[in-house]
């Protein structure tokens, strides 16, 4: 299987890296190959809403999304990495949500169906429905997509600074990453 990471948080030292890091270990274990993403390195506009994408297949906007949209095609299962920010997945990750748009085409059907789709999110609060709002979001646009939803970790309570994530998270994140090797 070829893995791709869509990391969402800047912090490369933070909670979610740490659920990434849990995850990609199993599956490499199993020998699939791993492509990490760190959007927030990356250059990417915004989505301009021009629709062009829809009628002639690729984004009119020359940036790194024209490499991200190459490892989404060539990818078989796609991790979406995200701090919750404001309810929602960070503006990082939700740019590349925006643009994925470029993958549909004038009937709204979709060039990336059947691919695999896994959420790994943190977030501070300690309540659990923080993370309802962005989880109903994926799952929608993971259905226009075609993508198969195939699992999701929320782990809450994650501050600043990062501590350890605790271990009955990091066995569900492993346990989930089994599931898919
Ligand atoms: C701009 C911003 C918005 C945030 N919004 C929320 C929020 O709505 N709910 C919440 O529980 N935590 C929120 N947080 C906290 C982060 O989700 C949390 O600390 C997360 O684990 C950070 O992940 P990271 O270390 O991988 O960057 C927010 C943090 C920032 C910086």
């Amino acid at each position: 299987m070829k893995v791709l990471v869509l990391f969402g948080s800047p912090r490369k030292k933070g909670n979610t890296i740490q659920l990434v890091n849990a995850f990609s270990r199993i599956l490499k274990d199993k020998g699939h190959s791993m492509k990490m993403l760190y959007l927030n390195d990356m250059n990417l506009r915004p989505c301009q809403g021009c629709y062009a994408c829809l009628k002639e297949g690729v984004c009119r906007i020359n940036d790194d999304m024209k490499d991200i949209r190459k490892f989404i095609g060539e990818s078989d299962l796609i991790v979406y990495a995200t701090p919750i920010y404001w309810f929602g997945p960070s503006g990082q990750l939700k740019l590349v949500m925006d643009r994925s748009i470029a993958f549909m085409d004038e009937e709204y059907n979709s060039r990336i169906k059947g691919k695999k789709a896994v959420t790994l999110m943190t977030f501070a609060s300690d309540e659990k429905d923080t993370c309802q709002p962005a989880l109903d979001m994926f799952k929608k646009t993971f259905d226009l997509l075609g993508l198969k939803y195939a699992g999701s970790i929320e782990v809450p309570a994650c501050v600043d600074p990062p501590a350890a994530i605790r271990k009955a998270y990091i066995d569900k994140t492993t346990k989930l990453a089994r599931s898919l090797a």
